[in-house]
């Protein structure tokens, strides 16, 4: 059974490009598949992309290094849009604006949407961004810590993305809760830390230990929680999926 499992993880990890680089990754980070990179392309090659500003800004978030959602993930997002019909929600981590203009682009005319960021460098530049887009009126931009904004916060939302330091998920939790109405969904991204989750926590380097804890545990929650149901998949970097029961 042992030397079973040991076969297998040789076999998941022969297709992991490990430190594949990609551009538009964070500085000094690669980022890694958790899936076949072939098939990965395969999918992203069938998207059919989206509208020639979000192309636009999504490729200044690549050369400036910020950042932003994957191709399936941003898939997976207008899915989610075109189900949920969502006329509020709420985002943790909003880097250069990227995901909540291509949100506000998929959701009803009518969704409103707040976002968080407190990178100080970031925030004027999505504040352009929203600006160019004629959206300053549809996304909400709040700056600061996510864990004093969403402690202050109060109203319901449809939707909440979660997609803002991974280490801190958990602590977010509690409030991102008590902010989802019944019947919402709450989708959480690089949920499977570049194929990291799998590994013992010794096999993960030092200063990534606290975050890959961190990460199972906040998985565990949404897996267990009376009032969720969670699917958890690997597309992109790891997604949860999880609404609230009504
Ligand atoms: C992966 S990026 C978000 C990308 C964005 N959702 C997109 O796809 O266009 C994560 C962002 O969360 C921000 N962030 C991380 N921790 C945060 C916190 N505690 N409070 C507010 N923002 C935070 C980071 O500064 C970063 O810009």
């Amino acid at each position: 059974m042992k030397n079973r499992l040991k076969n297998q993880r040789f076999f998941n990890r022969k297709f992991v490009p490990c430190g594949y680089k990609f551009a538009g990754c964070e500085k000094g980070m690669g980022i890694t598949m958790i899936t076949d990179e072939r098939m990965s392309t395969f999918i992203d090659s069938l998207d059919t992309g989206n509208t020639p500003f979000l192309n636009e800004i999504e490729s200044e978030a690549k050369k400036t290094n910020v950042p932003v959602i994957r191709t399936q993930v941003q898939s997976l997002i207008r899915l989610l849009l075109a189900m949920q019909k969502p006329k509020s929600i709420l985002e943790v981590g909003c880097a250069i604006g990227f995901s909540a203009l291509l949100m506000s682009e998929y959701a009803p005319a009518d969704c409103h949407i707040t976002t968080i960021e407190n990178y100080e460098k970031r925030i004027p530049v999505a504040r352009e961004n929203f600006r160019r887009a004629g959206r300053e009126d549809r996304i909400t931009l709040l700056e600061g810590d996510a864990s004093d904004i969403l402690r202050e916060l109060d109203g319901s939302y449809d939707l909440i993305f979660m997609d803002a330091a991974k280490g801190q998920y958990t602590h977010f939790l509690p409030d991102v809760l008590r902010l989802l109405s019944p019947g919402g969904i709450l989708l959480s991204d690089n949920v499977l830390q570049d194929g990291d989750i799998i590994e013992s926590r010794f096999a993960v380097t030092r200063r990534n230990r606290t975050i890959h804890s961190r990460m199972r545990e906040y998985l565990y929650e949404l897996k267990h929680h009376p009032e969720l149901e969670t699917v958890i998949l690997p597309v992109g970097d790891g997604v949860t999926i999880s609404v609230r029961r009504t």
